[in-house]
């Protein structure tokens, strides 16, 4: 197995790997630890050897807004045809950050992709907790952030899905019963190392604060933490898998391959309480 770093802050490539077979699980789990988001090349997977590569890194989790395939609920299909302009994921978040029990990893494994365009941008949110000064630290050690699946800044959760005609969508009106407070630095508990966990999709405020209140400190995290120096970027191919931590990274789907089709299949994994 080889390991090719994509950036200075996160992600590797990881050569010589076949994901259907067992071998060199523990340098597989090794190298998440250490890069957090991993890009497997040439991945001949069915939906069913999906389900057992994500079971390596924990039990599979519901996501609430789009049906599963027949015959495995857990992997839905994240689709934008070419007749569409709307995407799913087009904006920086980590995912159900407002389930009580986020996923601590996502699996995305690439069906059919734009010729060009259609890439993945993600950013390391532990990197970008580092670069706070020791001041700015302490106070966001203090905070405890509200997320919920609203995603009232991006335009409401039914608007924003009515576009993406696709996917099996649904529920999008119940988005406001989701509801999750957790750390706006969480700790990830296998490094130890802090992350900033709070998103513009997600996070409507702190706790004890309104949102008017909130919305400076919010907003600065927020841009800092995507600073092109935390940042990497995959480009996608037709069996392409990438796996990501999502305690310690956020993605946003780059929406630039308007008129071409892009098709994936989705699983995210290890429900787990931030801390
Ligand atoms: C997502 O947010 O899970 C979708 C990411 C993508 O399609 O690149």
């Amino acid at each position: 197995m080889k390991v090719v770093p994509l950036a200075g802050a996160l992600g590797a490539e990881i050569h010589g790997v076949d994901l259907k077979q067992d071998a060199a699980w523990n340098e597989i789990h090794q190298a998440f630890l250490k890069y957090a988001v991993l890009v497997f090349r040439d991945q001949k997977i069915e939906p069913a050897d999906l389900m057992k590569i994500g079971a390596r890194f924990g039990e599979p989790c519901h996501y609430p807004f789009v049906t599963g395939m027949d015959k495995f609920p857990f992997i839905f299909e994240v689709i934008k045809e070419p007749d569409e302009k709307r995407n799913f994921g087009g904006a920086w978040h980590s995912d159900t950050a407002y389930l009580k029990q986020p996923p601590l990893a996502t699996l995305l494994h690439a069906v059919q992709t734009p010729e060009h365009g259609g890439d993945t941008l993600f950013t390391s949110t532990a990197a970008a907790y580092d670069a706070l000064s020791d001041g700015l630290r302490k106070v966001v050690d203090g905070l405890t952030g509200v997320n919920s699946a609203e995603l009232k800044h991006g335009g409401g959760r039914s608007n924003l899905h009515k576009g993406i005609g696709s996917m099996k969508v649904h529920d999008t009106d119940s988005a406001a019963d989701y509801v999750a407070e957790h750390p706006i630095a969480r700790t990830h508990p296998d490094s130890g190392r802090k992350a900033l966990y709070a998103s513009r999709s997600h996070t409507t405020h702190f706790k004890g604060m309104t949102e008017e209140e909130s919305a400076p400190l919010l907003n600065f995290l927020v841009q800092h933490q995507v600073k092109p120096e935390f940042t990497c970027r995959v480009r996608w191919a037709p069996g392409t898998l990438t796996v990501w931590d999502n305690r310690c990274t956020q993605h946003n789907a780059v929406n630039d391959y308007h008129g071409q089709r892009r098709h994936m299949r989705r699983i995210t994994v290890g429900a787990q309480t931030p801390r």
